[in-house]
């Protein structure tokens, strides 16, 4: 039901995974508006997960808001996170694996630090958290963030590709085996918000050069949430939230 502009679910839960600030935050936010219960996943962003927590208990007092500390580099701490939501807070319906590390390095230069942290968060902590959804919650909708560089074969940020790549295919081995009860989608944004330690002028460069020549901002991320959400019969879709990047750049 749309409700102020907004997907409205009463009663539903959503785990978001590394939520306490940027993308995850907003989706977060943005769910909390549309009547979700939210547990905010962080790992190093206690005092930010904190925040958002006490801010969205404030506005919305008849819902329900949690916050989850795991280290997803952690085998234990991530095979643990599902069965300690389900007994701590209840269960839930929406899982979004939206945590995520983003570290530069071409193949040549890639050890094995850097490709085993990139894969654990970005690729084995969502296999575990579909899998261990799947068997312990059952139903409801998986939404995994990959990106718009799945598209190419620019291996500057090899292991980080590698591992959103792989997502995709995840995503849709998924959606076929868990369907009926679960449906699996995926998100690919594009140029969206800048790195911590980069500011709006090198995210503004970069948007010169895709079809849409401006950044997008969460919009089209959240209305592609909205999308996925509000259609029962879609699984094993990959929405571009990235102004037409995927087909190409201008130079
Ligand atoms: N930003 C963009 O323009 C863009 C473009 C394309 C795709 N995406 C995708 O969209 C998603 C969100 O992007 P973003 O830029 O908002 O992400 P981000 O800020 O780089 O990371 C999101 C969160 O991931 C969590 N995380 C990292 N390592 C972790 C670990 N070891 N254990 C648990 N959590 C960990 C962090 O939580 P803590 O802070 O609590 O440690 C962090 O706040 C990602 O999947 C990303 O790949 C983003």
């Amino acid at each position: 039901m749309l409700k102020n502009g907004y997907l409205f679910c009463m009663n539903s839960t959503a785990l978001i995974t590394g939520a306490s600030k940027r993308i995850g935050k907003s989706l977060a936010e943005h769910l909390a508006a549309g009547g979700w219960n939210v547990i905010i996943h962080f790992n190093s962003s206690e005092k930010p997960a904190g925040e958002l927590l006490s801010l969205l208990k404030k506005q919305y007092p008849e819902q329900k808001f949690e916050s989850i500390k795991a280290n997803l580099v952690n085998s234990v701490e991530v095979e643990n996170l599902i069965r300690i939501v389900l007994n701590d807070f209840g269960n839930f319906n929406l899982l979004i694996n939206n945590a995520s590390v983003f570290k530069s390095g071409y193949i040549f230069e890639t050890g094995s630090e850097l490709w085993d942290s990139q894969l654990s968060v970005n690729l084995k902590a969502p296999f575990i958290l579909m899998r261990d959804f799947k068997n312990y919650v059952g139903r409801g909708n998986i939404i995994n963030f990959v990106d718009t560089r799945i598209t190419t074969n620019k291996s500057d940020f090899a292991a980080y590709s590698v591992s959103k790549k792989a997502l995709w295919e995840l995503t849709k081995m998924a959606a076929l085996e868990f369907a009926p009860d679960i449906r699996v989608n995926a998100i690919a944004p594009g140029v969206t918000l800048a790195p911590e330690d980069k500011d709006e002028n090198y995210l503004n460069k970069l948007a010169e050069q895709i079809p849409m020549r401006k950044p997008g901002g969460m919009e089209p991320i959240l209305k592609s949430l909205d999308f996925i959400l509000d259609n029962d019969h879609l699984t094993g879709q990959l929405l571009f939230a990235d102004g037409g990047e995927n087909l190409g750049k201008n130079k």
